[in-house]
């Protein structure tokens, strides 16, 4: 072998040697990556990150968290935020259960506590990394899922009010209403599930006081959906959500601003109670209710 051809090969190699440490760095853009090595993680939750190749300056953030039998990878491909993030600029994180059967845990003790150390405190840490990292603008975190996702949504909104500006949750349960009377993690709550849990709006309102107490700051905004025909998380986990966070927001639950029918499209209602809380019931629609990647942008404030 020629020492030039030796050389030009050493020059390549060395070449894809400096790339792939400066990738590591920096977190290559538009494509999903696995982040490892931030802390503190006290439940070892994943982490993958979608930072778009048309990132903003000071960009926003929007956690992505999967339902139960989902990962981050399948909530990547199966929701719109990776490509509204192209739109708009902001990064996307998307947190992966470390639990078998991958639902998250919204019924311990500690996950149901600010900075319990549970799933809740990994996932929160996260937005900490991103602001770091990242220069994630911490005045543009927002909190979205679907089924135990949204149940997570909820929960992270109770135990974390001061990280997130708005939250939107796509079919889940009230925050705390999966609580595990003997303390397991990652139960599941078939009373609450089923919709038989019925309390008042002030004792659900109670539960989100409960989980930080003592806190008096901002909280997020919230954005619910739901299906008149959900057979996994019964219907009647809308309205005792509503009944939640109008409480928590001063609302009368008894007393919505405004209903609009067949708004944001047909069969869906939506009912305004003011600009923080805002619910969508959508008649015939089952657990899965279509992520309304429009509405989000507009709610998270994006569009
Ligand atoms: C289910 O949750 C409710 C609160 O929503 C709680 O009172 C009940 O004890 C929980 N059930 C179990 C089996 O932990
Ligand atoms: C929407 O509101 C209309 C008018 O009150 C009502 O007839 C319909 O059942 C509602 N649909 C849902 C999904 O709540």
């Amino acid at each position: 072998m020629k020492t030039s051809t030796l050389s030009v090969i050493l020059c390549f190699l060395a070449g894809i040697f400096v790339n792939a440490v400066s990738i590591d760095k920096r977190q290559s853009r538009g494509s999903l990556q696995q982040v490892t090595g931030w802390t503190p993680n006290p439940t070892n939750v994943g982490m993958y990150v979608y930072i778009p190749n048309n990132l903003a300056s000071s960009p926003g953030l929007i956690l992505a968290i999967h339902y139960c039998q989902g990962s981050a990878q399948a909530y990547y491909t199966g929701s719109p935020y990776a490509q509204l993030a192209e739109e708009y600029g902001f990064i996307v994180i998307y947190p992966n259960s470390p639990h078998s059967g991958s639902c998250w845990d919204v019924s311990s003790e500690a996950t149901l506590t600010h900075n319990g150390g549970g799933d809740s405190n990994s996932i929160a840490n996260m937005v900490g990394y991103a602001v770091s990292t990242w220069g994630v603008n911490s005045a543009k975190v927002y909190v979205t899922g679907s089924s135990s996702g949204a149940m997570m949504t909820n929960v992270l909104s109770a135990t974390y009010p001061e990280l997130f500006k708005a939250a939107s949750v796509y079919s889940g349960v009230p925050a705390g209403c999966f609580v595990s009377s003997t303390n397991q993690v990652d139960a599941w709550n078939s009373t609450c599930a089923l919709g038989d849990q019925i309390d008042t709006p002030a004792q659900w309102g109670n539960v989100v006081r409960a989980m930080y107490a003592g806190y008096s700051g901002a909280r997020p905004k919230m954005l619910i959906w739901h299906g008149t025909a959900d057979t996994t998380l019964y219907p009647q986990n809308y309205f005792e959500t509503m009944k939640q966070w109008t409480n928590v927001f001063g609302y009368n639950y008894n007393a919505p601003e405004s209903l609009q029918v067949n708004d944001p499209q047909s069969e869906y209602n939506t009912t305004t109670y003011g600009p923080n809380v805002v619910g969508v019931y959508a008649q015939g629609v089952g657990h899965t209710v279509p992520i309304h990647g429009t509405q989000d942008m507009e709610w998270f404030g994006f569009a």
